[in-house]
Order: C-alpha cells, then structure tokens, then sequence
C-alpha cells in the first residue's frame, strides 16, 4: 500500500497514475466529501480522512503502508509529523516533492523545506528527494486576469524557468513510490525540457488563444500587491514574490534529464501545458 499525503496537484495525479497500474493507494486529505477525493475513490483508491497536524489520524492512515508520496504545502510540523509516523510504523520508503531547499535561502518556505529534508535524513528512513523547478501549473493562478484582460504580470523580468508539469512530477513520484529500490538515498532535480521566460509564455498563449497576451514586467512589491489583491495570504504572497525575483535573476535557469531518465519519455514542454489548460485561459 502506498500512502499519498494530500490530493493537491501531485497527489492526485500520483495517486490516479498508481491505480491505473492498479497498485493499491490510500490518499490522506482532509475533506472526503471534496470532489477530487471523490473522483479518487472511484478510481480505487482507498481514502484517508486526517489533517497533518493530528499525529493520530495520519498514524491511521500510515497502517500497512510500504511507501509514502510526502506531498503538501509543505509546513515543517506538519510533514515532519508525516515523517515521524512513517518511522513508526517501518515503512520502508519516503518520496518527498520538495524544491530549492537551502537553509540559508531567503525564503521561508525554501527554509522550511531544508528542515523537512534534514528531518527525514535524521528518521534514517530510505528516501528520494524530489527536488523541482516551478510548476507550469502555477500559470493557472493567473488564468482569470488572463482571461479577462488578455495580460499578466510577475516580478521574473526576462528570467527563464526549468518549468515542469506538476503531472510530470507526479508521474516520477509514482514510478518511484512503485519501485523504490534503486531510487533510495537520491536527490533529483525535476524540470521540464526546455527553459520558458514569462515573455514565451505570452507567446504560446497568444498562438494558442488566437489573441495578444502581453506580459508586463512588475516590481517585487507590485507582484506582491497583485496576488494579495487576487485573493493570495500575504506570507504565501511575499514568499512567491521573492521566488519570482530570484528568477529574474537566473535562479530557476536549469534544466536536466532527470524526467526523461525515470519515465523513460520528455517531460512535457509548456506548449503542451498551455493546450491542455486551454480553457481555463479563454
Ligand atoms: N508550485 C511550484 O512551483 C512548486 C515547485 C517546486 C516544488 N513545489 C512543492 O510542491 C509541494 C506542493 O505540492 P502541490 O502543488 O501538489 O500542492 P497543492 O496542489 O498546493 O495541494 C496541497 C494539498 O494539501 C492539502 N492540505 C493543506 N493543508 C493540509 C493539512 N493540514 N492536512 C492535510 N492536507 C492539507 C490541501 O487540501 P485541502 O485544502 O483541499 O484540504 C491540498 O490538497 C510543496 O512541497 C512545494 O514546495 C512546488
């Protein structure tokens, strides 16, 4: 049995590419009666109700399972909760969606991801460290504005991004969760195949939609300003604001095969992205 620890982006297409290959799933979330795990329960998979701050609920949900898909928003205590019960009932493997985790990064969340990842290490549970660059998924937070004004605008400046496909991520996270073994003890640096500036995301959008997308260059505290204006709390705001500006400053221009190397095909380029989510921009 493989524990997937929420339903968000990648837990939900790990946990639906596990059934698929019907490979028994549990998926913890913390509503039931939301659609998605609704959708995953007709798919087979069995569904866990809990919160990552109950140790009780997830020690629950953690009974008989051989892998964990640690997937979530990512708060140390809560995920280190997850850690400490996957060490308490022997699991034998922990695949963790993480990112640039440094302690020494200027963001937060980056921080708080370097505390998780040296919590496992610590646990002395196997695991598998998947560190990614930014989802193409993150363009649908600005689908709306897109939608109804035809632009966007971020504090990346002409930084280009290493962006995968959260499905893609999701994909390597079941492939590993499935087949733990020769995984164990590495660190891979997820990306999708070619670098994307804000500017070519215009551009396949404005090919795509068959109108001009125009993207505006904004400062830090604009970027800022404009998410927490769309609705985003100003701590998660502030932190994405940073993570935009350190992309205009070269930090997401990387890009590998790691993808390529687990799924044994490209991951998927933006291009591909944007045609799937067409909709959602129109
Ligand atoms: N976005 C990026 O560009 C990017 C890049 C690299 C790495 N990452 C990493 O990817 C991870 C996030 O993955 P994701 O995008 O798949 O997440 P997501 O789509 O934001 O989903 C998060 C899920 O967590 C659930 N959740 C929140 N608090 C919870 C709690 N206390 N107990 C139980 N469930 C809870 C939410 O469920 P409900 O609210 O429905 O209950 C939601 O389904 C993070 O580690 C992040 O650092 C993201």
């Amino acid at each position: 049995m493989i524990l997937v620890t929420t339903a968000g982006k990648v837990g939900t297409e790990a946990a639906r590419l596990l059934r698929e290959q019907d490979v028994p799933v549990r998926v913890l979330v913390r509503d039931p009666d939301k659609a998605t795990p609704k959708a995953l329960a007709a798919a087979g998979a069995e569904i866990a109700s809990g919160d990552l701050e109950i140790p009780a609920g997830i020690d629950a949900a953690m009974a008989g399972v051989s892998a964990v898909v640690l997937v979530s928003p990512a708060v140390p205590a809560q995920e280190l909760n997850v850690v400490a019960s996957a060490a308490r009932a022997g699991a034998a493997h922990v695949v963790k969606a993480t990112s640039k985790a440094s302690a020494d990064s200027p963001i937060a969340r980056r921080r708080g991801q370097a505390e998780i990842e040296a919590g496992l290490a610590a646990a002395g549970i196997p695991h598998t460290l998947l560190r990614s660059n930014a989802y193409m998924q993150n363009v649908l937070a600005l689908a709306p504005t897109i939608a109804a004004t035809s632009s966007f605008g971020s504090a990346a400046g002409k930084g280009r991004a290493g962006m995968v496909d959260a499905r893609d991520v999701a994909a390597v996270a079941a492939a590993i969760a499935a087949s733990p073994g020769p995984h164990a003890g590495k660190t891979y640096w997820l990306t999708g195949p070619e670098l994307v500036s804000n500017y070519d995301v215009a551009a396949v959008l404005s090919k795509l939609l068959g109108r001009t997308i125009t993207y505006r260059e904004l400062t830090f505290q604009e970027n800022k300003d404009a998410m927490i204006r769309a609705g985003v709390p100003e701590q998660i705001a502030e932190m994405n604001a940073q993570a935009f500006s350190l992309t205009a400053d070269g930090d997401a221009e990387w890009v590998t095969d790691d993808v390529p190397a687990i799924l044994g095909r490209p991951g998927r380029p933006f291009e591909q992205f944007a045609a799937d989510h067409a909709a959602a921009f129109s």
